[in-house]
C-alpha cells in the first residue's frame, strides 16, 4: 500500500534547504570529516523533533544526525530546527534497519532512542528498536565505550529490552522507573511532555557497548528472546 503523505510536503522539505540527507550512504565512515565535527550523535525516530532540537542547540560542538522513517513527522523536526537556527542537526528519511548502510564502524558516539513503538505483539518483537538485530546493527556502529540512551513510558518494553540488552553484552548504567521522580533531569521529548502531563513515570537506562557485546559482522547466530511483553513482566500470556 502507497503511504499518502500531508499536502506540501516536499513543499515543506524544500523549504528546509540543505537539511535533509537525500542519499546518507554517500558519508558513511565521512560525517565527521565532511561536516567538520568531532563527535558524532544519532537519534533514532526524531519525531516532531523537540528533544532534538533541545540537546543539539546546548551541545553545538556535537553533529546531531536525526533519522526518522515518517517524513511527516520528521518535517516539523527540521521546520523547528529552521527556525531556531540550530546548525548541528541534519535529518535522514530511512528505516533504521538500515544504519549499517550509512555509518561505519565506531563512526557514532552516542545513540538515542527515546519512546519507540512497542510493537507489543509476539509476532511484531522483531521490528522493536530494540531486538537484538538492531542491538547489533548498533554495536557495529558504535566504538567501545560507545552509549545508547533508551528513553520509553512502556515498563512491559522497557523491561524486555533490559533482558535483550544483557543477552547482546552490553552493560547497563544510570538505570531509572521514574526519570523525572525529583523534576525534570533530561532533554524531553515531544512524547514525553504528554506522559509527564499524565502523571506516567518515564523510564531511562544507558546501554554501554564492551568488547563481549554481539556485533552483526561477527555472524553470531542471533534469537529473539521471550518475544512476549507481557512475559518481561512475569505474567503469563
Ligand atoms: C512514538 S514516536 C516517538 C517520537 C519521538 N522520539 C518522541 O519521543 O517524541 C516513534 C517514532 O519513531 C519512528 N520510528 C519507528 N520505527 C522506526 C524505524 N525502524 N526507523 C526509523 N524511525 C522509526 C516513528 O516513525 C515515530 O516517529
Amino acid at each position: 500500500m502507497r503511504m499518502r503523505h500531508k499536502p506540501n510536503l516536499t513543499k515543506r522539505i524544500a523549504e528546509c534547504e540543505g537539511l535533509l540527507f537525500e542519499s546518507p550512504e554517500g558519508f558513511k565512515g565521512d560525517w565527521r570529516k565532511a561536516l567538520k565535527y568531532e563527535k558524532m550523535a544519532l537519534e533514532i525516530g526524531c519525531g516532531k523533533g523537540a528533544f532534538t532540537c533541545d540537546i543539539a542547540e546546548a551541545n553545538p560542538d556535537v553533529l546531531f544526525i536525526a533519522l526518522e522513517k515518517v517524513p511527516d513527522a520528521m518535517v516539523t523536526a527540521m521546520e523547528r530546527v529552521r527556525d531556531r537556527e540550530i546548525k548541528n542537526v541534519f535529518f535522514i528519511d530511512r528505516d533504521a534497519a538500515n544504519i549499517n548502510d550509512m555509518f561505519d564502524t565506531d563512526e557514532v558516539d552516542i545513540i538515542y532512542i527515546n519512546f519507540c513503538d512497542p510493537w507489543p505483539k509476539s509476532r511484531d518483537a522483531k521490528f522493536r528498536l530494540t531486538a537484538p538485530s538492531f542491538l547489533r546493527s548498533y554495536a557495529d556502529i558504535l566504538p567501545i565505550g560507545g552509549e545508547i540512551r533508551f528513553k520509553t513510558d512502556n515498563l512491559p518494553l522497557f523491561e524486555w529490552s533490559i533482558g535483550q540488552f544483557k543477552a547482546e553484552g552490553w552493560a547497563l548504567k544510570d538505570t531509572t522507573n521514574d526519570l523525572h521522580a525529583s523534576g525534570i533531569s533530561d532533554f524531553m521529548t515531544d512524547y514525553e511532555i504528554k506522559f509527564m502531563q499524565q502523571g506516567v513515570p518515564i523510564n531511562r537506562l544507558t546501554a554501554v557497548r564492551r568488547d563481549e557485546t554481539f556485533t552483526r559482522k561477527a555472524g553470531t547466530p542471533e534469537r529473539l528472546r521471550n518475544a512476549s511483553l507481557s512475559d518481561a513482566r512475569g505474567n503469563a500470556k
